[in-house]
């Protein structure tokens, strides 16, 4: 389901167009009750990357740019954020992308165990209230779904600019035993990953002084 409508109305027409047209044919619509299979997103077993939340999708298409070997699965509810990642697709000649317009607690439901190789997400919403940190996307069941679609070896890249998220990321993080934190040092839960170019929001992050926390984790 995409949510924004409202806002959707008032996309340029080549934007709507991008939605009417080509994300039928990069959506994701997994059948209720049934398992992804992952062989039939891009017809063969190539590796495959996930990214949730991912906002104006920069981040997402710089991946898929990159990796032209790998297949990136997006998961974005938002209609604007979606419209973005199609225009980026279009204008870059992406052909490794694969969109989830919905919650992404239902599409991690309906991945097979161990079929992702690397999971980003990057600053997600922080919902700072105490009596809003029920709606916040990293949580101990999440954290479990995460473990059980990573492949072994595979990757858990997080990031937020919020400290009391942060902590609260660790602690769900650090009780799931699957999962290895590979920082050694604070520089490397300090800097990004040199690997990964930077998101929306973590430009204003940093143009507002604030310092983002980036967490690795690897599948054991
Ligand atoms: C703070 S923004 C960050 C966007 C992007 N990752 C960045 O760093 O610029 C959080 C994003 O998560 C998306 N989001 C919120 N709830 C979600 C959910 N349940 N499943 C997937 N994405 C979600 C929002 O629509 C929003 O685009």
């Amino acid at each position: 389901m995409l949510y924004g409508r409202r806002s959707g109305h008032r996309l340029r027409p080549a934007r709507r167009r991008l939605l009417e047209e080509l994300l039928p044919r990069l959506a994701i619509r997994p059948e209720e009750g049934r398992m992804l299979d992952p062989v039939g997103l891009f017809g063969d077993r190539r590796p495959l990357w996930l990214e949730i939340g991912f906002g104006d999708g920069a981040h997402l298409a710089a991946q898929a740019a990159a990796h032209p070997d790998i297949g990136i699965i997006g998961v974005e509810p938002f209609v604007n954020g979606v419209a973005a990642l199609l225009a980026r697709i279009t204008r870059e000649g992406l052909d490794n992308v694969r969109i989830y317009t919905d919650d992404a607690r239902l599409l991690l439901a309906a991945l097979p165990d161990a079929s992702i190789a690397r999971l980003f997400v990057l600053f997600p919403d922080p919902w700072p209230k105490r009596r809003h940190h029920k709606r916040r996307i990293v949580n101990r069941e999440t954290v479990a779904a995460f473990a059980r679609v990573l492949e072994p070896g595979g990757e858990l890249r997080l990031a937020t600019d919020d400290p009391g998220y942060a902590r609260w990321m660790l602690e769900a993080l650090l009780a799931e035993p699957r999962l290895d934190w590979l920082a050694e040092r604070a520089a490397d839960w300090r800097q990004r990953p040199a690997d990964q170019p930077p998101t929306r929001y973590e430009g204003k992050a940093l143009a507002a002084g604030r310092r983002p926390v980036h967490l690795r984790f690897r599948r054991l």
